[in-house]
């Protein structure tokens, strides 16, 4: 491959002209844009485990309430691209939320869509667009792009829960902001409580985009065991958080799936362009990125770049790993730019 001239090589005077006319000569910065064969990403390999994360989160309840925080959340960055762009990867943030008994996190809306995947605690509560969704441990719910949503807790032990948001993406598109709101009325739904049952009021299927807002552990984890057990020969016991109107994903922009590892079962992955977050439900299991090896405890989390060879492995020769996937793919997709590498 041609070395390519250096900005060093030209004039001082005539870089300085260029750049009183907001000019930039292209050679010296085309390889770092566009390097040959695959990206370069700033994402590193990551893990964050929860016993280290968790005694700090409690801090921040004693040291911060939650009328100065509004959310109280520590933000799981990503070294790569430097702690204060807050970001695990390209499109994706993460963070750590606590909320203590009896607290509230009021009401607002935001362009960026997030979720939320309970780690620990009983008795709190997010109302998105008025439903109220309880939240127990291993529940994903839904506040899509522009859905109104608040957080409340009438239990007696803080609540810890992840949130993932395509922020970073939404933020680099300049289209990210919030507006605060007043609390909410709340409504249950039990509308998509079965699988292939959708509300149909006179023929009419719903128009909302987002039609299920939060989805059960235990329904999650009772759909993983059914196709284990009922696929013995499937290789990746995998579901994914999907609109039940559509069949699309639950989300536009970032991908959101449950995947069980039977005992004693190594998964790899094929390479792929989408970064990827697991984040440990039930069990261990080390993931094993390129040449870095992290062992995930319960609760822990990591990320992984795009267009990296992982391997995920359960260890346990009795019991199953159940992991939480976040990743790129939807947006990778819709941008044409998602790649299967073997
Ligand atoms: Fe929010």
């Amino acid at each position: 491959m041609t070395e390519l001239g250096r900005l060093e090589d030209l004039p001082a005077d005539y870089v300085a002209a260029l750049r009183e006319q907001n000019l930039v000569p292209l050679w010296p910065n085309l390889r770092a844009v566009m390097p040959p064969g695959k990206p370069r990403p700033l994402t590193r390999a990551t893990h964050w485990p929860y016993a280290t994360l968790k005694p700090l989160l409690l801090r921040a309840g004693e040291l911060t309430p939650i009328e100065k925080a509004e959310r109280r959340v520590l933000v799981l960055a990503n070294p790569g691209h430097g702690l204060d762009r807050m970001q695990a990867s390209a499109a994706m943030y993460l963070g750590m939320q606590l909320l203590l008994p009896g607290e509230w996190a009021p009401s607002h809306r935001h362009t960026p869509n997030a979720v939320r995947m309970v780690v620990e605690g009983e008795g709190a509560w997010t109302t998105v667009d008025g439903e109220k969704c309880p939240m127990k441990r291993g529940d994903l719910i839904l506040t899509p792009t522009g859905l109104w949503h608040e957080h409340g807790h009438d239990g007696r032990e803080p609540v810890v829960w992840l949130d993932v948001l395509d922020l970073p993406l939404v933020h680099y598109l300049e289209a990210s902001y919030h507006v605060d709101g007043e609390r909410q009325v709340q409504r249950g739904s039990r509308a998509y409580a079965c699988a292939g049952l959708v509300p149909t009021p006179v023929f009419e299927r719903s128009r909302r985009a987002y039609p299920v807002l939060r989805y059960p552990w235990a329904d999650a984890r009772a759909a993983l065991q059914g196709l284990a057990v009922g696929e013995p020969e499937l290789e990746a016991v995998q579901i994914t958080y999907a609109n039940p109107e559509t069949g699309a994903d639950a989300q536009n922009i970032l991908g959101f799936y449950a995947l069980m590892l039977r005992a004693g079962q190594t998964l790899r992955l094929p390479v792929r362009s989408p970064a990827m977050v697991f984040h440990v439900i039930e069990g261990s299991a080390t993931v094993q990125v390129e040449d870095q090896r992290f062992t995930l405890a319960e609760a822990d989390t990591c990320c992984a770049p795009g267009y990296s060879a992982v391997t995920l492995a359960n260890r346990s020769s009795s019991s199953p790993t159940f992991l939480f996937v976040a990743d790129e793919t939807p947006l990778h997709r819709k941008l044409g730019v998602y790649e299967i590498r073997a």
